[in-house]
């Protein structure tokens, strides 16, 4: 590993060794890792295979027996020619982060964090979250053997997400409210229970991991940056880390150009991508957000200057989508490219078609969506709206239901 240091986001200061917590101690700032990259030279990575701990010499994890890992990355980056020509682009890809262990992009960062959790000696760790972050924990420190507490808003996490929290035998507490409540509540029990190890993407060392998605890319590209990356955006932690990822490469003269960031946000629950259209520097919270695409239902993200940070260096730019949007995309990637996402993450496709239709995008540029969890993991909407459909239910039980089958095929 290279040498790091922890950085104040905002007033750069560097916090002691010593002091706990994942805020600056002076200006309240997001905390950030900050590699010293300067007269570095690429590692001789090639012949590892694709997955996080490949660029193990720019994550934060001191010892080799530290990491505690189910393998992590190493997706597919898609090329998508059908669902291309429909939008009339050329050079489509899909980043399919559903291909991680658990079903989703936390993953990469939650297999960094439990590491460092346990080079630290923590036994106990906690996280809030609309689902993807509590099911990808819940893995991570069973694997680890450490203790679970996840804090989920009642009632507004999807069923398979659950499931996966249960399986791993974590705590499950049920928070009234929104995400927004939840992730209150679990600052406040950080602060009263040193024991809890705070695992929320304000633990800057989750946002190494999901660095890696953009180096990824990358190496999938032959050392080519794409044009534009695409990706929903929640709490803001995924696009901010991502796009350190495509700096560093760049700093590591590994990569000539950076990408153009855009962030997607479901319409009612878009406070960061208000500030953008409105070149805002500060967000609004929204209260009492709303989205089919639970993951991403929001309203107060913990990350937003390092999203609109992002945004602006990148030239890049937020944009809203509708539920019905959002549905569709869905669709299309399923039935196109056979690709299944769950609906947070067809926002990204979503947002393409948006932005291709109001010519915010060209033909010939390279595009990389971010598809960021399973379509497994949240299935309701979808279960319902097939249900209605021919062909969802056609079934046999004699010679006569098999010549029925026979006209509609
Ligand atoms: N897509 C999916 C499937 C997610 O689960 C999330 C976030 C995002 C996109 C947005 O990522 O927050 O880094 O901007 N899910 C979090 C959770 C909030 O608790 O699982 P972000």
């Amino acid at each position: 590993m290279w040498h790091y240091k922890l950085q104040c986001f905002d007033c750069q200061r560097e916090p002691a060794a010593s002091e706990a917590g994942f805020r600056c101690k002076t200006c309240g700032g997001l905390l950030e890792v900050k590699f010293d990259l300067k007269g570095k030279k690429r590692p001789s990575w090639d012949r590892r295979q694709l997955s996080v701990w490949k660029y193990r010499e720019i994550l934060p994890i001191e010892k080799q027996e530290s990491i505690v890992s189910l393998a992590e990355g190493g997706t597919g980056l898609h090329r998508c020619k059908r669902l291309g020509r429909k939008l009339g682009l050329r050079k489509l890809y899909v980043k399919n982060e559903g291909e991680n262990p658990t079903g989703s992009f936390k993953d990469r960062g939650m297999t960094v964090a439990i590491s460092k959790a346990k080079e630290l000696g923590k036994r106990k760790v906690l996280c809030a979250s609309t689902g993807n972050t509590a099911a990808s924990l819940a893995a991570y420190s069973a694997r680890a053997g450490m203790e679970c507490v996840v804090l989920v808003p009642k009632g507004k996490v999807a069923g398979g997400k659950m499931l996966q929290v249960a399986m791993h035998g974590s705590k499950i507490i049920q928070v009234k409210g929104d995400f927004d409540q939840a992730f209150e509540t679990a600052l406040v029990l950080a602060e009263q229970r040193r024991d809890l190890y705070l695992m929320n993407s304000l633990n800057p060392f989750r946002l190494e991991g999901q660095k890696t998605l953009a180096f990824e890319i990358s190496d999938q590209l032959d050392s080519k940056t794409p044009d534009i990356v695409i990706l929903p955006v929640g709490n803001g932690g995924n696009i901010s880390a991502v796009w350190k990822g495509f700096s560093e490469f760049q700093q590591l003269s590994i990569t000539k150009t950076r990408p153009r960031m855009i962030g997607i946000q479901a319409e009612k629950a878009a406070p960061i991508a208000k500030a953008v259209k409105r070149r805002e520097n500060e967000i609004l919270p929204v209260h009492n957000p709303q989205t089919i695409a639970t993951a991403i239902r929001i309203g107060s993200p913990v990350n937003w200057p390092k999203v609109l940070k992002a945004i602006k260096e990148s030239k890049g730019t937020a944009e809203t989508v509708t539920d019905t949007e959002i549905l569709k995309a869905q669709i299309e990637l399923a039935t196109l490219e056979g690709i299944f996402v769950e609906p947070a993450s067809a926002a990204s496709i979503a947002g393409l078609k948006k932005l291709r239709a109001n010519r915010r995008v060209d033909a010939s540029e390279t595009i990389v969506c971010v598809t960021t969890g399973h379509g497994l993991k949240d299935p309701s909407v979808l279960d319902r709206l097939l249900k209605s459909q021919t062909g969802y239910n056609l079934e046999i039980t004699d010679r006569t239901s098999l010549d029925a089958l026979e006209r509609v095929l």
